[in-house]
């Protein structure tokens, strides 16, 4: 709470119209190229439905694909859109951040919804994240796609879920650890999965088909098809009601 003498001077502020002609005056000498750049940055930002129909006209210009009934939240961080496809009806929400550096890039099937500060990364330039149709992926979960990460439809990842598929080489004593490069490979998740808040993948691990993985587990070596598993490092403690690679070695 700001006190008294505080609030006198921010409203003396606007008495004096400062803050009514503060951005205009700023902004008016200023290249083409930054005033289209604040417009941009206020209705990305901007919290109404006007500026969520702003938001669409300006990403279906600048994204690789955008299907229809998408709904992108404020506060959306998007670094190369161009790299970037959605399906129909994708929900990004609120203060996200989609960055693709690799020309493969990051690709949410139709239906998926990212809820918010959601961080996705592909790292390096062979690296790409395809997020398959219907996924949920919850609040605050950060994925990385070094040598690609890839979500299979129907999956639910509850909130704080790390994957990172990238662990660095620390033998050389002599060497710093961040000289020595890391070890780094795809990551899969399977359609249907189940993944509890928390939950850490490792680069050394995939997850089959209708797996479900418990709460807090760290996740460091491949877990089969319809199993359930949990703990520090997670182990399988039983199946789904199902013959383990039976339903998974299905198509579709
Ligand atoms: C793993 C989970 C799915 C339950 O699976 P389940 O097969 O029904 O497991 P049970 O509750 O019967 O527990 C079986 C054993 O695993 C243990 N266990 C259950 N969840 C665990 C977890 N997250 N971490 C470690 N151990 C766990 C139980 O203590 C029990 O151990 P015990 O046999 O020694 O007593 C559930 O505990 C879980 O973690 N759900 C995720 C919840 C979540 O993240 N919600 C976010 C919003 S969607």
């Amino acid at each position: 709470m700001g006190s008294a003498s505080d609030l006198t001077k921010s409203r003396r502020l606007v008495d004096d119209t400062t803050m009514d002609t503060f951005f205009t005056d700023a902004y008016r000498d200023l290249p083409a190229e930054e005033i289209e750049r604040y417009h941009r940055t206020v209705f990305l930002n901007m919290d109404s439905p006007a500026a969520e129909r702003l938001r669409n006209e300006y990403y279906r210009t600048v994204l690789r694909r955008m299907g229809d009934g998408v709904r992108i939240g404020r506060g959306v961080t998007i670094i190369n859109p161009e790299r970037i496809s959605l399906g129909d009806n994708v929900v990004i929400s609120d203060d996200c951040t989609l960055i693709a550096r690799s020309e493969r890039g990051i690709t949410l099937g139709s239906g998926a919804r990212l809820m918010h500060r959601v961080y996705l990364d592909t790292e390096g330039a062979d690296g790409f994240i395809e997020i398959g149709e219907r996924v949920y992926i919850g609040t605050a979960c950060l994925l990385h796609g070094h040598k690609g990460l890839v979500i299979g439809a129907d999956s639910l990842l509850a909130q704080n879920i790390t994957i990172t598929p990238y662990s660095h080489i620390f033998e050389d004593p002599d060497k710093p650890i961040i000289a020595q490069g890391g070890h780094t490979r795809m990551v899969t998740i399977g359609r249907d999965c189940y993944l509890g808040m928390s939950v850490t993948v490792l680069y050394s691990a995939d997850i089959g088909d209708g797996a479900v993985i418990g709460s807090g587990a760290v996740v460091v070596k491949p877990v089969p098809p319809y199993s359930v598993a949990v703990g520090v490092p997670a182990k399988v403690i039983r199946s789904r009601g199902r013959q383990v690679g039976g339903p998974a070695s299905r198509e579709g």
